[in-house]
Formats: C-alpha cells, structure tokens, sequence
C-alpha cells in the first residue's frame, strides 16, 4: 500500500512522516519511503540518523505514478514526503493518482486553514484531492485524513480548527475534511527530530497512537509480528 504525506506548505510533513515510518516499523510492518520533496530532507534524514527504520528512494518526480509506483513492493507499507502542494501541484497530483491513503498535515492556526482552504494563490488542495478521482482506477478520490500538528496542550485551537475542517468552516459551505483524534503535540523534542535518532519518548507516542488510530479505521494491515 501507498501512504502520502501530503500539506500545502510548511506544516511539519517530514517530521510526521519520519516519526510514521517509526512507529510503523516499531508495530512490525515492512515499510518504505518516498522522498518526494526537492528538499531531500528525508532522505537525508535516513543518511544521518543512524538508526531510520527504512530505506528512503529519492523520488520527486511528476511521472511518481507512472515511473516510482509500479517499482515498489506493494506489499510493504510505502510512506511518500510530498514537498508543498502549492508549489509542486505536478508531483501531488501525480501521487494522488496511486495513493491508497492521504495524511494532510495541519498546524492548527488562522495562516495554515486559510493556505489549507482559501489559498490566495493556487488550487484548494480540497479541489486538488477530489479531481483526482478522474484519473484514479476507483474513479473515487483516495481516503484523506487530517493529522493536526503542533497542538498546545490545553489550547483551544486543536479542537476549534478539527471542528472547523469537520463542518466545513464557520457557514458549513466549504469541503468538510475528516480529522485524526490522534493530535501530534508541539514539543521541542519533535521540532528537533529530522535527522536525528528516535530516541525521545516524545518522538514515539503520538506517533503510535497514530498507528494505532489508522489500523482501526481500517487503512493498515494487522501488524505481521510485534517486537
Ligand atoms: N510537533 C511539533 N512541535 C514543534 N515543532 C514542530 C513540530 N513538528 C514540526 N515542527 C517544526 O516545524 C518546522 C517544519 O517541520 P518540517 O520540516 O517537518 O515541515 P515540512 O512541512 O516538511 O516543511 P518543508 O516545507 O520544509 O518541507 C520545523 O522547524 C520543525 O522543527
Ligand atoms: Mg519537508
């Protein structure tokens, strides 16, 4: 199966697809990543930290559907880092032709809804998931959840910008988005994880409870053996 990280800018994508990739090798799933993003800074992030779970394939391609995705192995669980899709919409919508799953990173503040909902320049990435399904095999646009990030314990944020995504903004009339119970808090250890070893209890529990809140939704498999 294939998991894309996706977010229209800066959200905190390569962190939450790194520590993924962790806690889906902690819960016994063979997993393999995409680095999608011109940046490269999850595969250097394999290259430096000296204990990442997994390969990390250079992939930053707009032909992501026709030249990565019939080379992996689909029986692994493959992670993408897509770079921002405001400025790579090619490389998004390419991935979102094959995605089984989109995890969509968000910061719960004014600034991140509004590039998430009312971008002044580009395509609303609502708009860019569901014309998808035109060029999807299922005809349907992949299964997309909300992962918010960088949530103040005790703020009223978190909770004000999951309802607004839930009931598609203040007037109910935007694209309604279905949003992660799992929260990823803000926290120092977590700002400083790309590139480094993940050796901080912070760095892995909400990055289990994710696990674990996606294989009861249905979208993993039953992990093939614990450590
Ligand atoms: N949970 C968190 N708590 C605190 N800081 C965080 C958290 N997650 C990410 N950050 C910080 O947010 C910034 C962006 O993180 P990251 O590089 O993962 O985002 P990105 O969306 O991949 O960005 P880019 O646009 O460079 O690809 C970094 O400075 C990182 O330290
Ligand atoms: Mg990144």
């Amino acid at each position: 199966m294939l998991i894309a990280s996706l977010k229209p800018r800066t959200m905190g994508g390569t962190t939450n697809t790194g520590l993924l990739a962790y806690a889906l090798a902690r819960a016994g799933h063979p997993v393999t990543c995409y680095d999608a993003d011109e940046s490269l800074q999850l595969a250097a992030w394999a290259r430096d930290a000296g204990d990442f779970p997994c390969e990390v394939h250079v992939a930053d391609t707009p032909a992501f559907a026709e030249v990565v995705y019939p080379e992996m192995d689909h029986d692994r669980i493959n992670v993408v880092d897509a770079g921002h899709a405001e400025n790579h919409p090619d490389i998004v919508d390419s991935i979102l032709e094959v995605v089984d799953l989109v995890i969509l990173t968000l910061s719960p503040t004014q600034p991140d809804y509004d590039r998430l909902t009312r971008p002044e320049r580009g395509t609303p990435l609502a708009k860019v998931i569901k014309r998808s399904a035109a060029l999807r095999e299922s005809g349907k646009p992949p299964a997309t959840y909300v992962l918010l990030n960088r949530c103040q314990a005790g703020a009223a944020s978190p909770r004000k910008y999951a309802d607004l995504l839930r009931n598609g903004g203040e007037k109910g009339t935007e694209p309604r988005w279905t949003v992660l119970s799992t929260q990823i808090p803000r926290r120092e250890g977590i700002a400083s994880a790309v590139g480094f070893p993940c050796d901080k209890p912070e760095r892995k529990a909400p990055y289990d409870a994710l696990v674990t809140e996606l294989t009861k939704l249905g979208h993993l498999p039953e992990p093939r053996w614990r450590p």
